[in-house]
């Protein structure tokens, strides 16, 4: 079995910082022991492989859990194959993801799920599970639910009450599919946004000629998130479900959370990096050039990044997460112009994520453990993956990364390795990056060298949400 010691680094956990050596035996970590200790020492001897992590940090491998590779949607595709998307992920220190399984409309769930392992079978450089979209919620996809819980093939499942006639539920639809979770235990996730109103607002607007990205932002108005939310809350309270809300951007949706957080409901909230680094200033960039920030919920205006940063501070929100749905600039966010309702929406990030959050770290707006905490071990936990992945402990995989602290970089898309023509970040200075990179105790990036191969990363079948209170 091949041995691995990474020395000299500072470990840093969700919960400890602390100066030690790692032993990997094989895929899993085998071992921690106290830098300069005698255990520590013997690693080295025989042919273990040692990697110098000295001024280095030392964290788990990040688990984005809300990607979407190759995904059809607005009219294209999302420009990522599970092979370009995951080897992003891995050079910006990501070694894990989740993804989404789309059930066809009048389909089963079963034809999604066997859509995605097509897709990402044999092409993965990391490792990936599957959550399911749910866009028609019926007798036969309440029963595949429970079968899919009991497998770990997948153990949770998205609803919209966005996308009217694409996959938006109503609330019977969603209080059955809640229902359903509460009893076999599946995590239901929300992407909450009235989209019957919005609908509207989009008509009105496109008659008025009010046709550019930034309108985006305005018809998605903040308070029909707030008011999503806190129906999808009710919806939940009222089946006994626990609630992930996914993509929260508004600062209103999250005083939604905070509310039924405080009354000790199992209510969980997920942002992204857009929402915390841009805003709708992004969207009314001149020309076209807005529509490279269309994504829903959309960029809000710059007052309610304090509010999301403050959310991540107390554990209203728990986990950063990309949604990470790319779309060239050319040829694709094009499909838009003169009607922003027809700019394809999402936004790259699965390689940016654990340098922004980082670069938050410097800024002093989280601290390093709660950086590892949001980035990589509560959503593990969230969605059942820990403690085999998100932690640095006997047992786990070895998923790590040898973080430099210090390094400074320049985001663009001329360097970056996401398959899409422009960065969201472009010229953005960020301070660290990850330098090594190991995915169950295998190499995939060493100082700015890919070692990696596509067909490395194994599908993972997940326990239930390990977060309940
Ligand atoms: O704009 C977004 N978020 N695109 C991906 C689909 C979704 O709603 O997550
Ligand atoms: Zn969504
Ligand atoms: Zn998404």
């Amino acid at each position: 079995m091949s041995r691995t010691v990474i020395r000299g680094g500072l470990v840093i956990t969700a919960t400890d910082e602390l100066h030690a050596d790692v032993l990997i035996e094989g895929e899993r970590i085998a071992a921690l022991a106290a830098t300069g200790s005698d255990a520590a020492a013997a690693w080295g001897n025989g042919d273990a492989q040692v990697i110098d992590a000295a001024g280095h940090y030392v964290i788990p491998g990040g688990v984005d859990a809300h990607t979407h590779m190759q995904l059809p949607f607005g009219g294209t595709s999302a420009s990522d194959t599970f092979e370009t998307g995951t080897r992003a992920a891995a050079w910006g220190g990501t070694t894990t993801i989740v993804d989404f399984a789309v059930q066809p409309v009048g389909g089963a769930l079963r034809e999604g799920l066997d859509a995605w392992h097509a897709k990402a079978d044999g092409n993965c450089a990391i490792d990936y599970a599957f959550h399911t979209i749910v866009s028609d919620v019926n007798d036969g996809v309440l029963k595949e639910m429970d079968a899919l819980v009991d497998s770990g093939e997948s153990t949770s499942f998205k609803l919209f009450m966005a996308y009217p006639g694409v996959f938006y539920s109503d609330d019977g639809r969603i209080l059955r599919a809640m229902q359903r979770g509460a009893a076999n235990g599946g995590l239901i996730m929300m992407h909450a946004e009235n989209g019957i109103a919005i609908d509207v607002l989009v008509e009105q607007a496109l008659a008025a000629g009010r046709t550019d990205p930034r309108y985006h932002g305005e018809v998605r108005h903040e308070l029909l998130e707030a008011e999503a939310t806190h129906r999808a809350i009710r919806l939940a309270q009222v089946a006994g479900s626990p609630l992930y809300v996914v993509h929260v951007s508004a600062a209103s949706a999250l005083a939604e959370l905070a509310q039924a957080r405080d009354a000790g409901l199992n209510v969980f909230g997920e942002t992204c990096p857009q929402y915390l680094f841009l805003s709708t200033d992004n969207l009314a960039e001149p020309g076209f050039e807005g529509a490279k920030y269309v994504c829903s919920t959309p960029l809000r205006p710059r007052e309610h990044q304090e509010a999301l940063w403050r959310g991540l501070r107390t554990n209203d929100l728990q986990v950063v997460s990309t949604d990470h749905c790319p779309f060239c600039f050319v040829g694709q966010k094009e499909l838009g112009r003169g009607d922003f309702s027809k700019i394809p929406n999402g936004l790259p990030g699965v390689e940016n994520r654990m340098d922004l959050l980082h670069q938050a770290v410097v800024d002093g707006r989280i601290s390093r453990r709660r950086w590892v905490e949001i980035a990589c071990t509560t959503p593990a936990r969230m969605f059942g993956l820990h403690p085999r992945k998100g932690t640095i402990a006997p047992g786990a995989d070895a998923d790590l990364v040898v973080y430099d602290p210090t390094a400074v970089q320049t985001v663009s898309a001329a360097t970056h390795h996401m398959n899409v023509d422009y960065s969201a970040y472009e010229g953005r200075q960020l301070t660290g990056r990850a330098r090594t990179v190991i995915s169950r105790g295998t190499v995939l990036v060493d100082g700015g060298s890919w070692h990696g191969r596509a067909g490395h990363g194994a599908f993972l079948r997940r326990d239930t949400c390990q977060y309940l209170t």
